[in-house]
């Protein structure tokens, strides 16, 4: 069943159509990667979706009802590492949680262990590495009591080896943890090796331009990125995000 399904969401700035009646729809317990160049509009999606933003046309739907413009509905983590300085690493992942008067103190810890952060439950966030605080915020968001989690490009200040290693951190503990995801990047590696299923966007006005269903079996390692099928797939998807590009020129 759908948790969330966005119908025909146009949005504009300043008279400049930025979203172009996207449609998209992401299912229980499903990894759904929106992959677009920079500046197609994935995070005013993501700011529809949160509430922040209103459509001028379209209408988004969590579990059957129509909830546009309605905040509060989904477990956000932003491009940058929103993590309070003055909590430590314990009091900012059950930050989510607390908000909503439900702490799970003993899940929490356990978590945090199995991201490799044992130790660090009450350092601040200004000790830790810049993936150390990404694995906080994402913890954060897997505890958080909303259905959905959106990810927008959680990994992109990380050099190629951390993101690397984050990726089979994040799929090792999604899959004991099973949540949906909705997942922004414009990296046609972290869709392919991340996701259940992919929406290509094009640039502005952005529409979704392809949908593939990735078909790489789980668990999956880091030596699927150098397959032929995972090749072939990649091309696949450049070849949609080139012809986007000639769309939007
Ligand atoms: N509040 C705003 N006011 C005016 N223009 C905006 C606003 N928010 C976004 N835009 C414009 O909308 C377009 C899409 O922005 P958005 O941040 O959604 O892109 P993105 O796909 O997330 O890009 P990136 O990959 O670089 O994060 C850009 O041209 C941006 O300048
Ligand atoms: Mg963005």
């Amino acid at each position: 069943m759908a948790i969330i399904e966005m119908n025909g969401i146009s949005k504009s700035f300043d008279g400049r159509k930025v979203l172009d009646r996207i449609d998209l729809q992401v299912n229980e317990g499903e990894f759904v990667t929106i992959l677009g160049p920079s500046g197609s509009g994935k995070s005013t999606l993501f700011q529809l979706i949160g509430g922040l933003l209103l459509p001028e046309e379209g209408s988004i739907i969590f579990n059957g009802k129509d909830q546009t413009g309605k905040r509060g509905l989904i477990s956000y983590m932003p491009q940058q590492p929103a993590l309070l300085p003055w909590r430590t690493v314990l009091q900012n992942v059950l930050l989510g949680q607390e908000l909503r008067g439900k702490k799970d103190e003993a899940k929490a810890r356990e978590m945090i262990k199995r991201a490799g952060l044992s130790g660090f439950e009450d350092a601040l966030p200004g000790a830790l590495s810049g993936g150390m605080k990404q694995r906080v915020a994402f913890i954060r968001a897997l505890l958080s009591p909303q259905s959905l989690i959106c990810l927008d490009e959680p990994f992109s200040a990380l050099d190629d080896f951390t993101r690397e290693e984050m990726h089979e951190w994040l799929l090792s503990i999604w899959s004991n943890y099973r949540r949906t995801i909705l997942f922004v990047t414009h990296s046609l590696d972290e869709a392919l090796f991340l996701s259940d299923r992919i929406l290509v966007l094009s640039t502005n006005p952005a529409q979704v331009i392809h949908e593939m269903v990735v078909p790489f079996a789980r668990p999956r390692q880091s030596d699927l990125l150098l397959t032929g099928e995972f090749l072939e797939r990649k091309r696949e998807l450049a070849s949609y995000i080139k012809r986007g590009d000639l769309n939007g020129s």
